[in-house]
């Protein structure tokens, strides 16, 4: 029993759960995840999957992205990278809708299926039926050797090392720099990217672990928040464009560790329901970086601040006009807007982190959850 504990302890590398010390690995975790694919001096990006099968790609009238939970959210983060810069039309998929739905698929249709564990039942069985339908599927797993690493035609791995706490945190950033290394790729041999786009893009992928280490320092003022806000029913996450999905994640988090309710919206359509739940209540985590349609988030801002919301801003370092009107602010170092769901992920993760620890949860084995969905 001690000698069991004591393993753990060493596996947990001295941090209290698995979750953080998985949230904490994610700049060594990235960088191992571009290690030898990412030629920034270059201006070049290797890929063998994606090498291999070039021309399917480029052929491509459209890409089907499937998976479930936190890999679904990284399609949808993938959906704005691929289509913003390899201008490719990009549809994401629940795979256990996908899969009951007689989907249309074609021949010249790629599936990209994104899966953590590469175990998953509903993202195995859409693979298997794309294929059926003769569609080319990519695969970006973590875990190597899984069933879905092997059947889909080709891949590449995310190489997050293993991830244990249930609620998927090194894994989803990951799958996101893998997704967004391939888009840049296509990006480049599309022509859909200028050079010095494309030369800009890699150097600030490469900048992307050390601006992770400095968002992790905020990790003791996002404790006094999650203080704050630790006994709230309810809690709303907000974000626009590359941050909707960063958003969607966040409330997922929450969920998934601390049985709090929480809903992830984009920040436009507030208006068309949400904001009916908005009194002094309600926390309200907007995600408001300074790129990317910053001026109307700020008035989303003001339209929750004038309804007696709470405000917990993600800004961009330096910020001062969402300062103002929040009751509390995270920041996060600058980058370009695509890589920005990179950075704004951290705060929401170390939030929900803190508020389960808080709240006495068992994080990194929360109640009715499985890390691995082999059953429908
Ligand atoms: C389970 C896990 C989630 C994960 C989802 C998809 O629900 O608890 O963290 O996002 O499955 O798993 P996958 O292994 O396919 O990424």
């Amino acid at each position: 029993q001690e000698l069991q504990l004591n393993l753990e302890q060493i596996e947990k590398n001295n941090f209290e759960h698995f979750m953080l010390k998985e949230i904490y690995e994610q700049p060594s975790a990235i960088r191992d995840t571009y290690r030898g694919r990412l030629h920034a001096e270059e201006g070049i990006i290797r890929m063998a999957g994606v090498d291999d099968n070039l021309e399917r790609f480029l052929n491509a009238k459209r890409i089907l992205i499937v998976a479930c939970g936190t890999s679904w959210h990284a399609g949808l983060v993938a959906e704005y990278i691929f289509e913003d810069l390899a201008r490719i039309p990009v549809e994401v998929e629940y795979a256990s809708e996908f899969r009951y739905r007689n989907p249309i698929i074609n021949s010249d249709d790629v599936v990209i299926a994104i899966s953590q564990s590469g175990e998953t039942a509903d993202t195995m069985a859409a693979i298997k039926l794309a294929k059926e339908k003769g569609a080319f599927v990519f695969g970006v797993c973590n875990v190597v050797g899984s069933s879905i690493s092997r059947e889909t035609n080709a891949g590449a791995y995310t190489h997050a090392g293993p991830e244990i706490g249930v609620a998927s945190t090194k894994a989803f950033t990951t799958q996101i720099t893998v997704l967004t290394l391939m888009a840049l790729k296509l990006a480049k041999a599309k022509g859909s990217i200028s050079n010095t786009d494309f030369h800009m893009h890699l150097q600030e992928l490469e900048t992307i672990p050390q601006k992770i280490e400095v968002a992790l320092q905020e990790n003791d003022h996002i404790k006094e928040v999650a203080f704050k806000y630790k006994d709230a029913r309810n809690c709303l996450y907000l974000g626009r464009g590359f941050n909707f999905p960063v958003a969607l994640e966040g409330a997922l988090k929450l969920k998934e560790i601390s049985y709090i309710h929480a809903e992830g919206y984009p920040a436009a359509e507030m208006k068309h329901g949400p904001i009916a739940l908005i009194d002094e209540e309600m926390p309200v985590v907007v995600i408001a970086t300074r790129k990317g349609h910053y001026e109307k988030v700020v008035s989303n801002i003001q339209e929750i601040k004038s309804r007696q919301g709470k405000i917990i801003g993600i800004v961009t370092e330096g910020d001062t006009s969402v300062r103002d009107l929040a009751d509390y602010v995270i920041e996060v170092p600058d980058t370009i807007e695509s890589l920005t769901p990179l950075l704004t992920t951290i705060p929401l993760q170390l939030l929900s982190y803190h508020i389960a620890v808080l709240l006495g949860k068992n994080v990194d084995q929360p109640r009715n959850l499985a890390k691995s969905v082999t059953v429908e």
